[in-house]
């Protein structure tokens, strides 16, 4: 059985799917779940009590862990989670990190409590995701507009289906023990950029204006912890060279190269009509 937390997600979904179709034996994980594909158990379970995760982890033998960003706002302790995980019988967990840890720009606890529990690990270490841009959505769709900031800052974002075909991998095979996957998009992209590439998926403009780091700060605390808005907004704003390189890994993975902005806009495209 593999368990997959955060199974309505970006990722989680993509994963969950990917799974039952290779004939996994498959269970979803995350607070409120309205539809699994055929097959798959679901459970609901919050991250942050550990308790509730028991039922879903009983007979389970392959983890992959998210890890929400109110986790790192909580300064990254996984509480009893690990202890509950080893004790449940899993042999294997794949965590979803982020790049943003090799770059020092969030703590590595989650990391290292991983490495140290005793388990086999996977971590991936993914760039920015591609669907960051659903949260330009409502504006496109209303006045055809893309609010952000540092419109001319390119980063190689991802997109998480590939992160997603890449987890499921190192969920099925042997050879990603104790190993650390950095998955990056084919190209530095700009949200400048992106505005144009969303504009060409719809065949109408979509106008590109710059946002201030303050609003775009107030629009992201809407949704996210004050110390993940501020480390997101140093990235995006002034990225380490590492952050700006694009790495191959998903190309040698997955034997065929990562997938482009354009290809996750046409996917998503019904969000931004
Ligand atoms: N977004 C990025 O650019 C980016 C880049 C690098 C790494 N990451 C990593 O990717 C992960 C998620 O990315 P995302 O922002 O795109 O999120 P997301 O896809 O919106 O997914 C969050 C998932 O986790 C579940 N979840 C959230 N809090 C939970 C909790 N306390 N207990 C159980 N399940 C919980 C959610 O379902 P419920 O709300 O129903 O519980 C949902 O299934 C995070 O680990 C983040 O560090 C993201």
């Amino acid at each position: 059985m593999i368990v997959v937390t955060g199974a309505t997600g970006n990722v989680g979904r993509p994963l969950v799917r990917a799974l039952a179709e290779a004939g996994e034996r498959v269970t979803a994980v995350a607070r409120r779940i309205t539809e699994v594909p055929e097959g798959v158990r679901c459970c609901e379970a919050d991250l942050f009590e550990p308790e509730s995760l028991r039922d879903a982890l009983e007979k389970a033998r392959d983890l992959f862990l998210l890890t929400p960003g109110s986790f790192m706002a909580a300064d990254g302790r996984l509480g009893g989670l690990l202890d509950i995980v080893r004790s449940s019988g899993v042999q294997r967990v794949v965590l979803l990190s982020s790049q943003g840890v090799a770059t020092q720009r969030h703590p590595r606890d989650i990391e290292d409590a991983v490495v140290r529990s005793g388990l086999e690990w996977t971590i991936l270490r993914p760039s920015g995701f591609y669907s960051n841009a659903l949260r330009w959505s409502e504006e496109v769709r209303a006045r055809r507009v893309v609010r952000a900031p540092f419109g001319d800052v390119g980063l190689p974002l991802v997109d998480p289906a590939d992160v997603a075909e890449v987890a499921a991998v190192a969920l099925r095979c042997t050879g990603h023990e104790r190993r650390t996957h950095t998955l990056t998009g084919p190209e530095a992209i700009s949200p400048r950029m992106q505005a144009a590439v969303i504009g060409a998926a719809l065949a109408e403009p979509v106008r590109f204006a710059e946002q201030s780091r303050a609003e775009a700060r107030e629009m992201m605390l809407r949704g996210m912890p004050e110390p993940v808005v501020e480390t997101t907004l140093d990235i995006l704003g002034e990225p380490t060279r590492t952050e700006q390189l694009v790495n191959p890994e998903i190309n040698s993975l997955l034997g065929r190269r990562a997938r482009t902005f354009a290809e996750w806009t046409s996917r998503a495209l019904a969000a931004f009509k």
